[in-house]
């Protein structure tokens, strides 16, 4: 049988490329994005993958032009809002990954949206879907850390006693698999503070396709090779 991932994360870069290239505002890109993420899904549920997870909005994307961050926000709005009905329908949970604490610079009503998204969508099973949204690796590292910090304080826990299993509670992905691969697009070969935990023996696989243009076919491309690799998690496999 050939080997399928059962959760794939992928980080959306080249959105930005792809508009300047036809001459277009950057914006432009962003929005052609949001229609590759939501072609895709249906090819995902199709595949048999459960959970796919999305990179839409780092930590440290806030300190792009003020024009941009905001286009960003307000058509995340506008899609979470505008889409949500479609999702329950389909049967696509969504959950959000990221910092929407009081201090966040997420706006209220961003807030109300995604816990609303959350909230119509918790009983679908068809396909897990999170969106990364002022996310960040190690501030969810840092997070999770500091929640571990309070159980200590408050005497629920000795600190010796802390195992991989609680700091794993404490993510943001608490309960979920880890993803087995991750594609990165737009040719860009890094991490960018993208789950640094949870990717710790995930299948890498890089493409020079820009986000806007990453469709079937190219997820198709990536799962032939994902099927090629030995995935060994440290063993000896003869
Ligand atoms: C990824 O595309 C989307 C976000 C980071 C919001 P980019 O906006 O990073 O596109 P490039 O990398 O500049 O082409
Ligand atoms: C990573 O892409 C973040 C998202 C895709 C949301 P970036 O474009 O922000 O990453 P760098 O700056 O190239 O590392
Ligand atoms: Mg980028």
């Amino acid at each position: 049988m050939l080997k399928q991932p059962q959760h794939i994360a992928f980080i959306m870069d080249g959105n930005g490329r792809w508009a300047t290239a036809r001459g277009h505002k950057r914006m432009e890109g962003h929005k052609a994005g949001v229609d590759a993420l939501y072609n895709l899904l249906p090819a995902l549920v199709k595949r048999g993958v459960k959970y796919a997870t999305f990179y839409a909005f780092s930590s440290e994307n806030w300190g792009r032009p003020e024009e941009e961050v905001k286009g960003l926000m307000a058509l995340a709005e506008l899609v979470f809002k505008k889409e949500l009905k479609k999702l329950v329908k389909e049967g696509v949970r969504l959950k959000f990954l990221g910092d929407f604490s009081e201090k966040s610079k997420i706006s209220r009503s961003m807030k109300k949206i995604i816990q609303q998204a959350e909230f119509d969508t918790a009983e679908n099973t068809k396909l897990h879907v999170n969106i990364c949204f002022n996310y960040g690796g190690q501030q969810e590292l840092l997070n999770a850390a500091r929640e571990l910090c309070v159980k200590v304080e408050n005497g629920e826990l000795v600190a010796d006693d802390i195992t991989t299993d609680m700091f794993e509670a404490a993510l943001y992905t608490a309960g979920q698999p880890h993803p087995d691969l991750m594609i990165r697009t737009s040719g860009e070969q890094r991490l960018s503070n993208f789950l640094p935990w949870q990717l710790s023996y995930a299948e890498f696989y890089f493409t020079d396709i820009l986000w806007p243009d990453f469709d079937a076919n190219a997820l198709d491309d990536a799962l032939d090779k994902f099927a090629g690799r030995d995935r060994r998690f440290g063993l000896v496999k003869f």
